[in-house]
This record gives structure tokens, C-alpha cells and sequence, in this order.
């Protein structure tokens, strides 16, 4: 019939459903309804398409918007869908809509327009995260907390320094955000199939209708590049390889009693009565699995493409759509556990001391006092060889003892008792490393202090 697209050659065959975006292209409907709306004013505008029948068109798009994507005429895609519902109200009249353009500029303009809105709430989503790990930070500059390296006791640290080096990451994914926005930001519009049209269309117009910042000024790159998926999509796999590493720290924490998850991140087994699982940052940790595997799914199909366009293009959006959605309600649920997350001070205090984690600070000491560090080393390492198991730290007999042997003078000589004593201490070992980015509260509070005007920024 003549209300429809004329496609009777290629409807109703056993690869039809195979073959179509419709279902997945709900995604873009709204924006594939504001770029036909776009397109037909500026259609009109450059009297390409009369105002009467422009009119007309713009009506019949507001009733599809009304009805909404689920009463689309069954179709390939939004697009063509849309387009043979305008159709069908308006007549053949209503064909004038699809005048210089293809349904290629047209989806890569609905997905940078979709896809722009996605990124802003990804990045709200970020902003806030860093906002609430900040106030985190604040209230544990003076928790003293194990340091560790290979999940080996290493050096106290404080809780606040823990949180600061996650909430590092996140300003610079912020940063990896706005560049994919901007990128995503260029409007495809205009550019048809691939090679331009004869029609005098003004893709400046509709890309200024449309809010973006400009145009993808070639139109081949316009309807085959697919960069922008690929920096979003790798912008928030990078994101979610943070949040799986700071879930992993805070599933250790837990189970080793340093934490107690809130009631709201925690869940139990359906057998052992006592346990409080930390499930939700599971969840999280493996979420980091699903963004990677939708980049190397996004990858890998476009790995090769030859230009122009290939509807292998129409596989790539789906994977950009996975990470936008798996991401930032990740990052949401490892900072909300972490912030009503339950600190076991007494617990993490006792735990800063393990494993002589004050180690470095005694051989510190003795560099201070002239010794070279390497010298310094040896004489710390050879009592802490013959810690016991579970020791926590060495009788200062013994490493007098050690200090008389390698230096040949007395530790006296380098650093008295008191000093020693303190040194020893974790609360001590934490204020003394007070250079810049250190665990020292000092330290830490002038990293605050960066970190929330680096925020007001962002
Ligand atoms: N639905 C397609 C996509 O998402 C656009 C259709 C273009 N089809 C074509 N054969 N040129 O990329």
C-alpha cells in the first residue's frame, strides 16, 4: 500500500527478527523523535519541505510520541518505524520527513543524543561519590588502619588515606567522562548515507536544535565512527576496575572484622545462621567483568570495519548501553556501603601494629640519624627474621642488639629510647610520614582540602 515504506520485498522473511533493532532501539526512541522534529524544521526553514506539510508532520510525530514506542508498526527499526507511523497519518505527504537524510546520520545522531544524557547522570553519579567519600575521609583522618602490600602487613595508614586513593581515581574518571561527552557532543545530522546530500540542509541549524556543540564535519566519519562509544564505554570500564578493587578491599575488611557492612549492603546465607554476607560488593566486583566484556564486545566489532557504514554498526550501541547502565549503580552501592559501613577502631588499631608493620619507620629513624638507609635495612630486617609467628613487633633488647652488631656503636647512638618507643607505635608512625600525600592527618587534610576545590570545579 502506499501509506507504508515501500519495503514488500523485504518484509515478513525467517531473518527479519534477526535482523532487527526495534525492540533495542527503544532506547532511542524519545531521541530519534526529537532528531525527526529537528530535521523537519530545519527542513522547512531552508524551504526544502513546505510549512504545511512540515506541520503536519510535527503533529503526527507528537501522537507518535503519545502513543508511545510499544504502538510502533512493526518495522527494521525505530526509525523506519517512526517514519511509516508519520506515514500512515499524515499520507504520503509525510515521506518528505526522511528528504536528505539517512537512517544513518539519523541513528548516530539519536545514540550521541541518548548517549549524552547518559553520561551527564553517569557523571552527577561520579560527582557524588566523590563528594560523600570525602566527607568519609574527613571523619577518619585519625583512624589508624593497616597498610597493606600483596594483602601483607605493610605500613599503617589511616582510614581517611584509604579513601583518598579511590577518591583520586574518581576525579580523574570525571575528567575521562566530560572528554567522552564532549566527543559524543558533535551532532552526525546531515551527513545522509555517508557522501552528503544535493539538498541545501543546514547541519548547523539542526545540531544548535538538537543542543549539541557542533557537527561531525565529514560526513563518512559522521555515519561510521563509532569512537565515541568506545571512549565512554572505556571511561567507565576503567571506573568499574576501581570499584571492583575498592569492593575487594572492603570484602577483606569485613571479613577480617574491620568493618561491619550496614544491614542494607549485607545479606545472609540460607544455612549458616551467623554469617552477614557482603554480597552486594560481589556484585560490584563483578561488575567490573561486565564492562570489560561489553568494551571487547564494542571492540572487537569494530575492529576491521571497512567505511562506510555496515549495520555491524547497529551491534556496537548495545555494549556502550551496558556499561552506562551496570556502572554508575556500582559506583552508588560501593559508596553507600562503605559510607554507613561500621569501623571496628579498636580492631583496626590493634591490626596497625601486626606484623611489625612499624618496620620502615625504625629503619627511618636510623637513615635520620646518619645511618645509610640501606644499612639502616639490614639492621631492621635481620630482627624481624626472627620474629614469631604473630609477633607484632621486636623487644628493643634485640634490636640493640642487631644495631650493636652491624653498626658497632649502640642505638642509642642514633635514636634514644623514648624516640624508638614512639616510633613503634602506629599512631606516631602515621603522624611522622607527613610528606606530601602521606598518611600523616597534616597530609591528609591538605589533600582534602585539594580534593574539594578540585570538586567544586568538576
Ligand atoms: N538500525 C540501524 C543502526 O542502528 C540503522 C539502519 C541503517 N541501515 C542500513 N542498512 N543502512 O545502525
Amino acid at each position: 500500500g502506499g501509506t507504508a515504506i515501500r519495503r514488500d520485498r523485504f518484509s515478513g522473511g525467517p531473518a527479519r527478527g534477526f535482523m532487527s533493532s526495534l525492540a533495542a532501539d527503544e532506547r532511542i526512541f524519545a531521541a530519534d523523535l526529537q532528531v525527526d522534529r529537528a530535521h523537519t524544521v530545519m527542513l522547512a526553514e531552508q524551504d526544502i519541505v513546505d510549512d504545511d506539510d512540515a506541520a503536519a508532520i510535527l503533529g503526527a510525530l507528537d501522537d507518535v510520541a503519545a502513543a508511545g514506542h510499544g504502538e510502533l508498526p512493526g518495522a527494521e527499526d525505530v526509525h523506519e518505524a517512526i517514519e511509516t507511523a508519520v506515514i500512515q497519518r499524515v499520507g504520503p505527504e509525510g515521506g518528505r520527513m526522511h528528504t536528505a537524510r539517512s537512517r544513518n546520520d539519523e541513528v548516530a545522531t539519536c545514540i550521541r543524543y541518548r548517549l549524552r544524557a547518559d553520561l551527564f547522570e553517569a557523571l552527577e553519579t561520579v560527582v557524588g561519590a566523590r563528594e560523600q567519600l570525602l566527607d568519609a575521609a574527613e571523619a577518619h583522618t585519625e583512624t589508624v588502619m593497616p597498610g597493606f602490600t600483596h594483602l601483607q602487613y605493610a605500613q599503617p595508614v589511616t582510614v581517611a588515606h584509604w579513601v583518598l586513593s579511590y577518591e583520586g581515581p574518581l576525579a580523574r574518571d570525571t575528567e575521562r567522562l566530560l572528554s567522552a561527552f564532549d566527543t559524543t557532543n558533535q551532532s552526525p545530522l546531515g551527513a545522509a548515507a555517508f557522501a552528503g546530500t544535493p539538498f541545501d540542509v543546514d547541519r548547523e541549524r539542526t545540531a544548535e536544535l538538537l543542543g549539541f556543540d557542533g557537527t561531525v564535519a565529514n560526513s563518512m566519519d559522521a555515519t561510521s565512527s563509532r569512537d565515541f562509544l568506545v571512549e565512554t564505554t572505556s571511561a567507565l570500564t576503567t571506573l568499574a576496575t576501581t570499584l571492583s578493587g575498592m569492593a575487594e578491599d572492603l570484602v577483606v575488611y569485613s571479613g577480617r572484622d574491620y568493618i561491619e557492612i550496614s544491614d542494607d549492603y549485607a545479606s545472609t546465607s540460607s544455612i549458616m545462621p551467623q554469617k552477614k554476607n557482603p554480597d552486594t560488593l560481589e556484585i560490584v566486583r563483578a561488575t567490573a567483568g561486565e564492562a570489560q566484556g561489553a568494551l571487547q564486545r564494542l571492540l572487537t566489532t569494530l575492529k576491521g570495519l571497512p567505511r562506510s557504514y555496515n549495520i555491524d554498526l547497529q551491534e556496537a550501541t548495545p555494549p556502550a548501553w551496558t556499561a552506562v547502565d551496570s556502572v554508575p549503580p556500582a559506583l552508588e552501592v560501593v559508596t553507600g556501603a562503605l559510607t554507613t559501613a561500621e569501623w571496628h577502631e579498636d580492631v583496626l588499631a590493634a591490626e596497625a601494629a601486626a606484623g611489625f608493620s612499624t618496620a620502615t619507620g625504625v629503619a627511618d629513624r636510623l637513615a635520620m640519624a646518619g645511618v645509610p638507609f640501606r644499612t639502616a635495612h639490614e639492621v631492621v630486617a635481620t630482627v624481624a627474621e626472627d620474629l614469631d609467628p604473630g609477633q607484632d613487633a621486636p623487644a628493643i633488647d634485640d634490636l640493640e642488639a642487631a644495631a650493636e652488631e652491624i653498626l658497632g656503636e649502640p642505638l642509642t647512638a642514633y635514636v634514644d629510647r623514648e624516640t624508638l618507643e614512639a616510633t613503634l607505635d602506629p599512631v606516631e608512625s602515621v603522624a611522622m610520614r607527613d610528606s606530601a600525600g602521606g598518611p600523616a592527618p597534616t597530609a591528609v587534610a591538605a589533600q582534602i582540602d585539594d580534593a574539594r576545590e578540585r570538586l567544586a570545579v568538576d
